[in-house]
């Protein structure tokens, strides 16, 4: 078996020395796409952070190891963790229009973040960026890349956010409800250009979502949380139409009945 890209064994996670993530153990390949789900407050987005060593000032990992590739996250520096991410790490958040500087153009800070990894050229960067946007049928690349971001949409930053992952070529990206604040229409599109990263890169993606038809969509594998606790964890297939869980068939349950309605 090849070495897995993420591994999670027995975690447990806390803020100001409570514990809110306990004792959770997954791995996953590379090219895997995981699909995380459970109500909120359950400590997903937690879970994803401790993996890229962000859980902030209050935050820790107070039992279990954590591995990327053969890097023992929770033994690695800042420094180390802050290089890794970008180029090997990826991340998506809900919102990409929050976390882009809103006065400099998405060509800057495109710009900027592959730079920050690489020794190329502004017009190679461009040239990629371009290259990256015809791939992904993103019509007008000129155009969004001499945008502010409140010039384009909500489902544009968005996109944008997924290219400026994309452009590194990372192994793992992280995706905490990338789809959330989006119409409808946009989410499909936004998925499916999370698919393709994994076709065209062999990217690994671990997603947290509450769109269970998201996970159906794309997930290899499905982790169900709740109250910290990892209380389902399988291949999709077993997870989504066979669960085992009380928890998880009120969950699955609960997202169908509003999509009925
Ligand atoms: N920075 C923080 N400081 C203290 N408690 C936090 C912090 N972030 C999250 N929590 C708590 O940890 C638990 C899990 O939160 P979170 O991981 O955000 O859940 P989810 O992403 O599933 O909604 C919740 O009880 C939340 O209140
Ligand atoms: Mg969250």
């Amino acid at each position: 078996m090849k070495q897995p890209l993420l591994k999670m064994q027995h975690v447990e996670i806390s803020y100001a020395g409570k514990p809110v993530v306990h004792d959770v153990s997954l791995q996953m390949q590379p090219g895997e796409i995981l699909g995380i789900v459970g109500e909120s407050g359950s400590g997903k987005s937690t879970l994803i952070k401790s993996a890229m060593g962000l859980l902030g000032k209050n935050g820790a990992v107070t039992k279990g190891d954590i591995f990327y590739k053969s890097l023992n996250v929770l033994d690695a520096k800042g420094e180390d963790l802050r290089k890794m991410r970008g180029p090997e790490m990826g991340m998506i958040f809900q919102n990409t229009s929050a976390s882009l500087c809103p006065i400099r153009s998405i060509e800057d800070q495109l710009l900027e973040s592959v730079l920050q990894h690489e020794k190329v050229s502004r017009e190679e960067v461009k040239t990629r960026a371009l290259e990256l946007f015809d791939k992904m049928r993103l019509k007008d690349g000129e155009r969004i890349l001499k945008s502010y971001p409140f010039e384009l949409s909500g489902g544009m930053n968005q996109r944008v956010g997924i290219m400026m992952a994309m452009i590194l070529h990372p192994d793992l990206l992280f995706a905490d409800e990338p789809t959330s604040a989006l119409d409808v229409t946009v989410q499909a599109q936004v998925i499916r250009e999370m698919v393709q990263m994994r076709e065209l890169f062999g990217t690994g993606i671990a997603i947290v979502t509450h769109n269970i038809g998201v996970v159906e969509f794309m997930a290899d594998k499905v982790a169900v949380m709740y109250q910290g606790k990892l209380v389902e964890y399988g291949p999709k297939e077993q997870v989504i139409y066979h669960p085992k869980e009380a928890y998880t068939r009120k969950l699955i349950g609960a997202v169908l009945r509003i999509r009925r309605g």
